[in-house]
């Protein structure tokens, strides 16, 4: 595996690779490789010639407060995972190569990153738009691939290749978990012990919710209602939102109707703030 840091380096292999006609997987991540960025390198492996992970912790996606400093590094140790998986190349630039002294310029896609997750992090996705263009550009990819965990991340970046024209095509993996449900995550990492073991509750409140779909509930409030109750036992620090939306359209729904509802949430135990979703197809649907 190679390993790259400049931004030159990394467009003017891409470029060659192009003209040797590979074609080129990327698989963006900000490192502290598990097992579901490690799926998404094999997804990638099967989709290319050429598999470019890439490995930077974006300091434009996070804001003020939130947990850049601390957010887990682990280099040699990913250094090794990647390869495994099979990266060819790993690209990792250090935050002034990303972002040099007097960088202006940042991706704005409208709506979507004004809603849930963008609502308790409002400059979030601003930056995760901002970083995952400048790293195709750097890439010059024929797929790239992200994961299911994050659906509003994945649902964005679908629409900002859509509107800004980019070429290529968007593979998105289904998400990775622990045995008991709690999907695999770099900041799992912050959770004590107790809080481990709590935090399962969120896949059990979108198994709720599935199985009260499955039984014919199509009131998104009553499905809300009992997705919270099976957090609120859990007893976490606070409930951020659970939302029920249109997978096609990140639209909010009041009555659930076929083909499938994704069931979207955050939760925060102490400091540490969690995510997940689920996408229930309708058993008319199925
Ligand atoms: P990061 O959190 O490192 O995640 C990198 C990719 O791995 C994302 O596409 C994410 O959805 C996927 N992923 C994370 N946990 C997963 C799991 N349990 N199962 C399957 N896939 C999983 O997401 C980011 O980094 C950044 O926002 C990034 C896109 C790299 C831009 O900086």
């Amino acid at each position: 595996m190679q390993i790259v840091t400049r931004v030159r380096e990394m467009q003017a292999l891409a470029e060659s690779l192009r003209t040797e006609g590979k074609r080129i997987g990327v698989v963006p991540t900000m490192g502290y490789l598990h097992a579901g960025h490690l799926s998404l390198i094999e997804l990638a492996r099967r989709h290319s010639d050429s598999v470019i992970t890439t490995l930077f912790v974006n300091p434009a996606q996070f804001g003020p407060g939130e947990d850049l400093d601390r957010y887990p590094r682990d280099f040699p140790r990913d250094q090794d995972l990647a390869t495994r998986a099979g990266t060819d190349i790993l690209f990792s630039p250090q935050t002034t190569e990303m972002y040099p002294a007097g960088y202006a310029t940042y991706v704005e896609v409208e709506r979507v990153s004004s809603i849930l997750e963008g609502k308790f992090r409002p400059t979030h996705f601003r930056g995760v738009a901002t970083i995952v263009t400048k790293l195709l550009n750097l890439t010059k990819p024929h797929v790239a691939v992200f994961g299911q965990k994050d659906a509003q991340q994945a649902f964005l970046i679908r629409k900002l290749a859509a509107d800004l024209n980019f070429n290529l095509e968007i593979l998105v993996a289904p998400t990775v978990r622990e045995e008991d449900g709690l999907a695999l995550s770099s900041r799992n990492s912050y959770l004590s012990p107790q809080e481990r073991s709590r935090a399962s509750a969120l896949y059990r409140s979108l198994k709720r919710a599935e199985s009260l779909i499955a039984g014919g509930e199509r009131s998104a409030a009553a499905v809300r209602a009992q997705t919270m109750d099976i957090l609120s036992r859990a007893q976490p620090t606070q409930i951020d939102y659970v939302a029920l939306v249109r997978p096609d359209s990140f639209t909010e729904v009041e009555t659930l109707t076929p083909p499938s509802v994704l069931v979207a949430l955050a939760v925060r135990f102490g400091s540490t703030r969690l995510i997940d979703n689920m996408i229930i197809p309708f058993p008319e649907s199925r």
